[in-house]
């Protein structure tokens, strides 16, 4: 079919690897950190992986209650005025490939003021992994199209294992090893989605909206749409959405809602119903009736995983809709226009 159709089935297993093959060392990582005054976390990260990035922030300030920032590289690498870290904090870099200069920059500055650093990637003898001090390797094998899929879940593993054995929280570290079933579950979406795609060939603009932990999809399910179909998407939190994006909304508007069970979904079930009432069409990746009653193209979760752990397993509808849609589209999924699997920035 295509190496990016092939790295969307591969992701349950990717996942098993992972959590099989890393665990031990994310748990040795985890008692190290435990042992180091760490006040703060600092993350760098470029597309995708910034958008894992996001989760990352999300699950350490909320396991953790360390605050949570997403680095400016721009700061080290142009401005040459690298922030001071200093040794309370812990400086992660996230990158597939562990090369772009600029996250590379960041750790490695971060390491040169007394920080403790992490690199999270898919490719253990890179630049990135070299710089800090630990590293965790993703596991996803080589992933060949351009797109990320298989990395992203893998990095969103990795983050929430290393929160849940930096917690101490067994429960969580179980609902861990629980994802590659519900990831397994999620790709039966498979079909549906290809037959559903046909009604949106022509959409010429769309937004998607999520909160919370699922901020992160919203800006990947957006970048997947950007750069596969080459659509104008912006992806906004339900609330931010409120604050003005929303007045855009007018009759047969598409919006993707991002609305899993948890916390977050009453807000997301009366942004459903106030988008209706405006005649948006939406498209819900839900594994909630209410909310999927009022949907256009009701996108159904048949499994449902807590909150905290649901982004790994709601990319994988939004991974499929950027996939069938680029399909219909007639466009080449493993090779968008203009784009390489490596984007070096400085
Ligand atoms: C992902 O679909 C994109 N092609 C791109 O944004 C990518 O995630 C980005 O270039 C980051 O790459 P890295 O993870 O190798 O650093």
């Amino acid at each position: 079919m295509s190496h990016l159709y092939d790295e969307i089935q591969q992701q349950p297993e990717v996942i098993a690897r992972l959590i099989r093959e890393e665990e031990h060392s994310v748990a040795a990582v985890a008692a190290e950190l435990r042992l180091r005054p760490i006040r703060y976390i600092l993350i760098a990260a470029r597309g995708t992986s910034d958008n894992a990035a996001t989760y990352g922030k999300y699950v350490f300030a909320s396991i953790l209650r360390l605050p949570v920032a997403l680095a400016a590289p721009s700061l080290y690498t142009i401005y040459d005025s690298p922030p001071c870290t200093g040794s309370n904090a812990l400086v992660i870099g996230i990158s597939q490939s562990g090369e772009s200069p600029d996250i590379v920059s960041v750790v490695e500055e971060a390491r040169h003021q007394g920080a403790t650093t992490l690199a999270i990637t898919n490719e253990l003898g890179s630049p990135l992994s070299h710089a800090a001090e630990f590293a965790l390797p993703c596991h996803a094998g080589a992933e060949l199209s351009v797109a990320a899929s298989k990395t992203y879940t893998a990095q969103l593993t990795s983050l929430a294992m290393l929160a849940a054995h930096w917690s101490g929280n067994e429960e969580r570290q179980a609902q861990v090893r629980a994802l590659p079933q519900a990831v397994r579950a999620a790709l039966e979406l498979a079909e549906p989605i290809s037959h559903a795609v046909s009604r949106y060939r022509f959409m010429e603009a769309c937004f998607v909206l999520g909160r919370g932990y699922n901020y992160a999809t919203a800006f990947e399910i957006a970048l997947k749409m950007k750069e596969l179909c080459y659509l104008l998407i912006e992806a906004y939190s339900s609330a931010d959405f409120l604050h003005g994006p929303i007045a855009v909304i007018e009759r047969g508007f598409p919006v993707i809602l991002v609305a899993p069970s948890g916390r977050v979904y009453p807000d997301m079930l009366a942004m459903a119903e106030s988008l209706c009432q405006r005649g948006a069409e939406l498209i819900t990746i839900s594994d909630e009736a209410g909310i999927l009653e009022l949907a256009t193209t009701p996108l159904r979760l048949p499994v449902s995983v807590p909150e905290w752990l649901s982004p790994v397993v709601t990319i994988l509808p939004g991974q499929l809709l950027a996939y069938h849609l680029t399909r219909t589209k007639g466009y080449d999924p493993d090779h968008p226009r203009g784009l390489r699997k490596v984007t070096l920035t400085r």
